[in-house]
């Protein structure tokens, strides 16, 4: 006999609540992230409010999403505020030369910006320009959009439609300033952001949290620098790590059609999140031992080839099973440093990189990452529960090896317990005998996303080639065994 793979939750000792902001999201000004997959502007045929798509955002509500990132990225240090407001049709044409050279209307700025995340009922976070802006330019955009005064700046507001100031709940100091956004050293960038965040004056109630731009991938110095000299002048230091299949920029690897050794590649890379989070949480507990910075991936997600035949800089991919996969490990990684990683945002929420959703002109498909995303809503501000794994499978190739199952649970707002199990291995189903130390569980209902291909997607042509369906499971003679699917994301909660 072996011993059978055993997931058990801690129900007695909640840990810290898994901030909403963890579902955050990203919308750049890149390829049609924004134009085309959002907003197709007022006059268009494609039903809309607002310039805003109706289909679009109405998949982007079932999401909960909590908060959106915008305008950038890279865009973020070339971008303009004033050269989005006022009328649409007088605002400046210029060249985005981060993403294709293409022309930018600058039909979307502030206000429509807004208008999006009060049909969403998120929160809004702007990333502010440092790049080549000055600081006067970004204290002028805080008041533009928070100041309730008589000022010349806040009576514009006014002028252009919105009477009452706009809710700015976060606003970020540049975006990876060690490369697009100006290769500074983080002693330099940490000499900027005093200068500028010395000079974004709105009234405390109203004042953003402000968000420090700090490193990536396994470099820790942007953490430790800024820690360290931002003490009480951050609310959190920004992260992005991207999943890529080779681990290479040049050579990427498809989005389809990939063999298994770049699923377990994909996996193996991804899991790196992990060891990022615990070597700059290291670090931030070293210099803030309170907890007072939050650590924020702000950019995280899978990066492929682009699709042939798309403009190279509009990153444009397909979406499949892996990605839902590559999304649940990250979100239980999340989950497990729920003190710190108070806020993440995938890159991107439409037709970039790992998208929710793929638009062609006036159709859309929901990816299987929106799934994933859709499945972990009650994992939006639940409080973690400690979980264990015993006994795990490994899932190995050739000489890797990772762990088979991934688990993670918590007591969400509507009182139910919730558990999130991810099986990584692509051939074999795993039972799991589920125990749950502090009450009784007797049953499991929830939802299940798997396929028989590795590279299931879904298509304009067949757009549920591959959707959730419902999973479920009994105890029997006192043990509650859960069949996990082989490369399947369940979410289901857990009744006594
Ligand atoms: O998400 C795409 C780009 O990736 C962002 O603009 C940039 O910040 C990062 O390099």
């Amino acid at each position: 006999a072996f011993a059978q793979v055993t997931v058990t939750v801690d129900a007695a000792h909640p840990g810290p609540v898994i901030n909403k902001n963890v579902y955050g999201q990203f919308a750049e000004h890149l390829g049609s992230g924004i134009y085309g997959g959002l907003w197709v502007g007022p006059n268009s045929k494609i039903p809309n409010t607002k310039g805003w798509r109706n289909d679009v955002v109405g998949a982007l509500k079932d999401l909960h999403v909590p908060l959106v990132r915008w305008p950038g990225g890279c865009f973020a240090d070339e971008y303009h505020w004033r050269d989005g407001i006022g009328p649409r049709d007088k605002r400046p044409v210029k060249v985005n030369t981060n993403w294709g050279g293409v022309e930018e209307s600058n039909a979307v700025g502030t206000h429509e910006f807004f208008d999006l995340v009060e049909m969403l009922g998120a929160d809004a976070y702007v990333n502010g320009n440092l790049g080549t802006g000055s600081s006067r330019e970004m204290s002028e955009w805080i008041e533009y959009m928070t100041s309730d005064s008589k000022s010349t700046l806040a009576e514009l507001r006014r002028k252009n439609g919105h009477p009452k100031p706009f809710k700015v709940a976060y606003f970020a100091v540049g975006n990876e300033a060690w490369g697009c956004g100006g290769n500074m050293r983080p002693e330099y960038y940490t000499d900027m952001y005093k200068q500028y965040d010395s000079f974004l004056k709105a009234p405390r109630e109203v004042r953003p949290k402000i968000i420090a731009s700090g490193g990536n991938d396994s470099d820790t110095r942007w953490t430790e620098v800024l820690s360290r000299e931002l003490k009480n002048r951050t609310d959190g230091i920004s992260f992005h790590y991207y999943t890529i299949p080779t681990g290479q920029w040049k050579v990427k690897g498809a989005a389809t059609g990939f063999d298994e050794a770049q699923w377990m590649s994909t996996l193996q890379n991804t899991l790196k999140m992990e060891n990022h989070i615990q070597d700059n949480v290291a670090v931030l507990d070293k210099n803030d031992p309170q907890k007072k910075i939050g650590f924020y991936v702000d950019e995280w997600g899978t990066w492929y080839d682009v699709e042939k035949g798309t403009n190279a800089g509009f990153l444009y991919q397909q979406n499949t099973l892996r990605d839902a996969v590559v999304a649940a490990l990250n979100f239980n990684i999340f989950h497990a440093h729920a003190d710190r990683v108070r806020m993440t945002n995938i890159a991107q929420m439409v037709n970039v990189l790992q998208s929710m959703i793929i638009t062609d002109k006036d159709k859309m498909l929901l990816t299987p990452t929106y799934y994933a995303y859709k499945m972990y809503v009650p994992f939006q501000d639940a409080a973690s529960l400690p979980v264990s794994v015993a006994n795990d499978t490994s899932y190995k190739l050739g000489a890797s090896s990772i762990p088979g199952i991934s688990a993670s649970a918590a007591r969400a707002k509507d009182g139910k317990l919730y558990v999130a199990l991810v099986n990584t291995n692509p051939h074999e189903a795993t039972d799991v005998v589920l125990s749950v130390a502090g009450e009784s569980a007797q049953s499991v209902q929830g939802q299940v996303l798997t396929a028989v291909a590795m590279d299931a997607h879904n298509t304009m042509e067949q757009k549920q080639a591959i959707k959730p369906a419902p999973f479920s499971a009994q105890a029997a003679n006192g043990k509650l065994t859960v069949k996990v699917p082989a490369k399947a994301v369940v979410v289901f909660s857990v009744a006594g």
